[in-house]
């Protein structure tokens, strides 16, 4: 998968890819990321790329030139599934439009600042809005991050165990069961018996049991 990003903040969006499971993905070739700086796309030599609202109001509007000359030389190298604005308007996040997005090839994600970009290149160029949750960040970047995170993760051959990405949390709209690991006794706490039990039938129905009762507690908007 490629995945390019136009940003105002580029240097926002170095380290994020750099490490874990990002890194691997990209050291696999299974995963690209490029970083587009809007600047270079300015409409003066000051840097120029956003400008007052008509209407008045507080708060810059990033300008259609830079970003449609920016989308424009990147749409003749590619041909983009879609075209994603990060913003709090669009719609959230879930782990089903991150598996969506996973099985694509080519995406363009643009990264809004101050009060947003202009609506007319929403209209023209955007075929996807997402918003990583309610609430409002500088600016669409560390959205940004986010998505690629989830999204990378599930690419096929990314995770090492190609089933662990299955037992996500969200996945079966579920949230994930509790895990334990050494020592099976720390400070009188123990590990439940079952899972040392060595029945792979019975810690499967315990796991079930206790993401059902999980999610029951914690998110029951998720069990519909
Ligand atoms: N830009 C600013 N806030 C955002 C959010 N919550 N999600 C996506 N992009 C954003």
């Amino acid at each position: 998968m490629h995945i390019d990003i136009i940003t105002v903040q580029p240097d926002l969006l170095k380290s994020p890819f750099e490490h874990s499971i990002m890194k691997r993905a990209q050291d696999k070739g299974l995963l690209v990321v490029e970083i587009h700086h809007l600047r270079k796309r300015a409409v003066n030599e000051y840097g120029q790329i956003d400008d007052y609202q008509y209407g008045g109001g507080a708060g810059m509007v990033m300008m259609c030139k830079p970003l449609a000359n920016a989308i424009e030389a990147l749409q003749k190298e590619k041909i983009y599934d879609d075209i994603i604005y990060l913003t709090p308007d669009g719609q959230t996040l879930n782990q089903k439009i991150a598996n969506s997005l996973s099985l694509k090839n080519n995406l363009l994600m643009i990264c809004g600042h101050y009060k947003g970009i202009d609506e007319r290149i929403r209209e023209k160029y955007i075929t996807k809005e997402i918003s990583i949750g309610d609430y409002v960040l500088s600016g669409g970047e560390l959205a940004a991050a986010v998505l690629v995170d989830t999204i990378g993760r599930l690419i096929p051959g990314v995770l090492g165990d190609e089933t662990s990405a299955l037992t996500d949390s969200f996945q079966d709209d579920l949230l994930a069961p509790p895990v334990y690991t050494r020592p099976v006794d720390w400070n009188g706490m123990k590990v439940p018996d079952v899972l040392m039990s060595g029945d792979h039938k019975k810690i499967e129905d315990w796991r079930y049991e206790q993401s059902v009762q999980r999610t029951k507690e914690r998110r029951p908007d998720l069990l519909g």
